[in-house]
């Protein structure tokens, strides 16, 4: 049985999801357009809590402030209509030729500036409906040859660009955060802050990074083959998981971008479980929205999109119950315990220990019995077991 979602589960939607008409490097559309506004209404009727947009995805590069104002009442009388909210708001740098070297970091300063002025515009937009983040994802700004870039310039203008956003935001006193999301290519050869580990980096050397944090999505970190878990736990543990982009990648290749679970299927329970139960021994939660990024595949026609936006809600729904259902269990709890999980909870040192008392500490050092400590088996087969039954409702 399909779970039935409800606004209260807080899943969004991009509206360039259920939007994407199947063009691609080889192919024209298999789809008809989306209007945005029927959009709105089928994602209410499935039971999503929000949408979220580019500028272009809802007025068109190039419309005059006439035709946007008009195209945007439309899509505000849809959301009032329907009470579905925009959570957050993202900006278009990479669709139109200008941007094919960049926006934030084209070398051409006048691309720059043209780029930065429509961000600032997009806050505005933001800000007026109600976005708590604001997602900056730098698809083209990278290279494909690495003479072809000053790399550390490219750098200081990505924290001018950035600073300057973030400035502008505190400055207007809006509610918003930015959330950078990492990828590591696509469309560029290379990208600027390709994972969540160098976009904590940079985020380090802002003046504003207090309210710039991280959206990471599932195949970005998996196109690199790294652990998307652990990618949002380390946000998370540095206060700067803002926002998540989930869908699902099988390996290190193209985007996939396919339906939540339909990727990684036991790296996504693992995803669920953080989000829904957090860490073992407590720490930081995650309470944004619950934030899909994915491609309905081109092979569908829009009985497809629209079974794969229930799709990814109520797989989300099935893993949260059987992570649920993990954490209750009085075996996982007790083997749990068994490998030690919450024994790293606590503090190596003791209260006030010094570097002195420990170093004189025989039992960290002469007459600690390493032998033994070795000898110990952690058993985490079993437990990781006991997680594979549980995905697979076997308990
Ligand atoms: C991608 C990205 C985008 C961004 C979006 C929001 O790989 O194409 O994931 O879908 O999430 O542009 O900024
Ligand atoms: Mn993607
Ligand atoms: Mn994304």
């Amino acid at each position: 049985m399909s779970p039935k979602p409800t606004p209260a589960d807080k899943f969004t939607f991009g509206l360039w999801t259920v939007g994407w008409t199947g063009n691609d490097p080889f192919g024209v559309p298999t789809r008809a357009d989306l209007d945005p506004v029927e959009a709105v209404h089928k994602l209410a009727e499935l039971g999503a809590y929000g949408i979220t947009f580019h500028d272009n995805d809802v007025v068109p590069f190039g419309a005059s402030a006439d035709e946007r104002e008009l195209i945007l009442k439309r899509f505000r009388a849809a959301l009032e209509e329907t009470g579905l909210k925009v959570p957050m708001v993202t900006t278009n740098l990479f669709s139109h030729p200008v941007f094919k070297d960049g926006g934030f970091t084209s070398n051409d300063r006048s691309v720059r500036r043209f780029a930065l002025a429509k961000v600032l515009r997009n806050i505005d937009l933001a800000a007026e409906l109600g976005a708590e983040t604001f997602v900056m994802w730098g698809g083209r700004e990278g290279s494909e040859y690495d003479g072809s870039k000053d790399l550390a310039a490219a750098l200081d203008r990505y924290r001018e660009g950035v600073d300057t956003a973030a400035g502008y935001i505190k400055e207007k006193g809006y509610g918003l955060r930015i959330a950078l999301e990492p990828k590591p290519n696509e469309p560029r050869g290379d990208i600027l802050l390709p994972t969540v580990g160098h976009g904590l980096g940079f985020i380090a050397q802002l003046e504003h990074g207090d309210i710039v944090g991280l959206n990471p999505e599932t195949g970005h970190e998996q196109m690199a083959g790294l652990n998307f878990t652990h990618g949002i736990a380390q946000a998370l543990w540095a206060g700067k998981l803002f926002h998540i982009d989930l869908n699902g990648q099988r390996g290190i290749k193209y985007d996939q971008d396919l339906v939540f679970g339909h990727g990684d299927l036991t790296s996504a329970f693992f995803t669920v479980d953080l989000l829904e139960n957090g860490f073992p021994g407590g720490g930081p939660r995650y309470e944004g929205p619950r934030h899909f990024d994915y491609k309905p595949s081109r092979t569908d026609g829009y009985d497809g999109v629209w079974a794969s936006a229930a799709a990814n809600m109520s797989t989300y729904l099935l893993l949260k119950e059987r992570a649920k259902a993990f954490r209750a269990d009085a075996e996982v709890q007790e083997a749990l315990r068994t490998s030690g999980v919450y024994e790293l909870s606590e503090a190596t040192l003791a209260p006030g220990e010094t570097t002195a008392q420990l170093l004189a500490d025989a039992s960290a050092g002469d007459s600690f019995d390493a032998a033994a400590a070795a000898e110990r088996s952690y058993a985490f087969i079993r437990l990781n077991q006991l997680a594979i039954e549980h995905l697979l409702g076997a308990r």
